[in-house]
């Protein structure tokens, strides 16, 4: 959607993965819906260093709402947990140089069962102008995919025509692939700034790997729809919870960054621990993602046992610089590091020396001039992630030119 927004993907957080529809503030006081949870976010993201890295949107998904619309027609936020209403949070959120993002579905409900926007979308985005967010992620639940061609586009160009800019999330191809229709890719990044292709990530590696496993395979009629203002998104992060290893929340990262993804995360700043903060604020995985081509990257080669399961795979994204993000990904789950050697054309890389620096810093930066296969070792379900610098060959010969002259 060219509308001037998400030029690089989005980066934020959101509730929903790790907080999910909890409603019940005494007893889950920290861990609720509500404006405390969203304030002490909004806190943290700024002392802690998450909007530094460019983590700048906040974002409310499900379960905000009362049950029921109020007599005007308008939402109206649960009283208990949002006892300061919506612009007073979305103040606070600003105030603290946030960008504040809300959530509603196109259908008669939401997934989770508050009311949904049909027949009262003017009076919805109106509401939303007056909060002043900055981002809606507009769900497709209670709603017949097929009508959301049409759908989709229309509430957009609302949107639009408020004035107010405001980052548009689509679930359009979610149910559409769900319900196995062809989704029209190219008109959903013309009308929306991404949009969710597929399942909901739910909080374990083999989800992780079911989600990675469904972009490689569709990746031929969805990467090169991405692009600055339009982004394929696999979904929020799931790094810092409960499900994933240290190893396999750094195989999140990588192949987050090398599809530009969204990298939207889903955790209590305020429990996580040091290990998987250092995996979200890693600031050259950060700048892959966000590189400025803006080029999704693809799986280029993979690996599979006799089941017919991936277990070793590249994944590749050219950057902006000539350079090229390289993540090497291993599913192996027998526990035993997977040791290999690659050559260019496995790597779909030209033939030329490179300087290969660890993205996770753990190996030396290395020369490698592509005479001998390029060796990784890999922990099981774990990931090398490198950056391959081409080395400037050309400006040595320049000089040499310019000594004989
Ligand atoms: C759907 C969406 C999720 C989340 C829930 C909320 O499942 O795909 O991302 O928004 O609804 O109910």
């Amino acid at each position: 959607l060219d509308n001037g927004l998400a030029l690089t993907p989005p980066m934020g957080w959101l509730t929903w993965e790790r907080f999910r529809c909890i409603t019940d503030c005494k007893k889950y006081p920290n861990e609720c819906i509500s404006e405390d949870l969203i304030k002490r976010t909004a806190d943290l993201m700024v002392s802690d260093g998450y909007l530094d890295a460019g983590y700048e949107y906040l974002g409310i998904d499900d379960c905000w709402l009362e049950k029921t619309r109020g007599e005007d027609g308008r939402m109206v936020p649960d009283k208990n947990r949002f006892p300061s209403g919506m612009k007073a949070l979305s103040d606070y959120i600003h105030g603290k140089g946030l960008k504040f993002g809300m959530y509603e579905d196109y259908g008669n409900k939401t997934c989770a069962g508050y009311p949904g926007v049909l027949g009262n979308e003017k009076i919805d985005i109106d509401t939303f102008v007056e909060w002043e967010i900055d981002y809606l992620k507009l769900d497709g639940c209670y709603i017949d995919p097929k009508a959301m061609d049409e759908g989709y586009p229309n509430f957009g160009k609302l949107l639009n025509a408020t004035g107010r800019p405001i980052l548009y999330s689509c679930s359009w191809p979610a149910y559409q692939e769900d319900k196995s229709m062809r989704p029209n890719y190219g008109s959903i990044a013309e009308h929306c700034n991404l949009w969710r292709n597929w399942d909901d990530i739910e909080d374990s590696w083999a989800s992780l790997t079911k989600i990675m496993n469904w972009f490689g395979d569709n990746q031929d009629r969805m990467a090169s729809h991405a692009g600055p203002g339009h982004w394929n998104d696999p979904d929020m992060l799931l790094i810092g919870n409960f499900g994933l290893s240290v190893d396999q929340a750094r195989v999140q990262m990588a192949v987050w960054a090398v599809l530009a993804a969204p990298l939207l995360m889903s955790v209590d700043l305020a429990t996580i621990r040091p290990e998987f903060k250092e995996i979200l604020l890693n600031k050259d995985i950060i700048a892959v993602n966000q590189d400025e081509l803006g080029k999704q990257g693809l799986r280029v080669w993979q690996k599979k046992d006799y089941g017919l399961r991936s277990k070793l795979e590249v994944w590749k994204r050219e950057l902006h610089d000539g350079s090229f993000a390289m993540a090497f990904v291993s599913q192996r789950e027998d526990g035993i590091p997977y040791a290999a050697s690659f050559t260019n054309e496995e790597m779909q890389l030209p033939k030329q020396t490179f300087e290969v620096h660890d993205l996770y810093k753990e190996e030396p930066v290395r020369s490698w001039s592509g005479s001998e296969g390029f060796e990784v070792r890999i922990n099981p379900s774990g990931v090398k992630f490198y950056k391959f610098i081409p080395k400037k060959t050309v400006e040595i010969a320049d000089i040499t030119v310019k000594l004989l002259v």
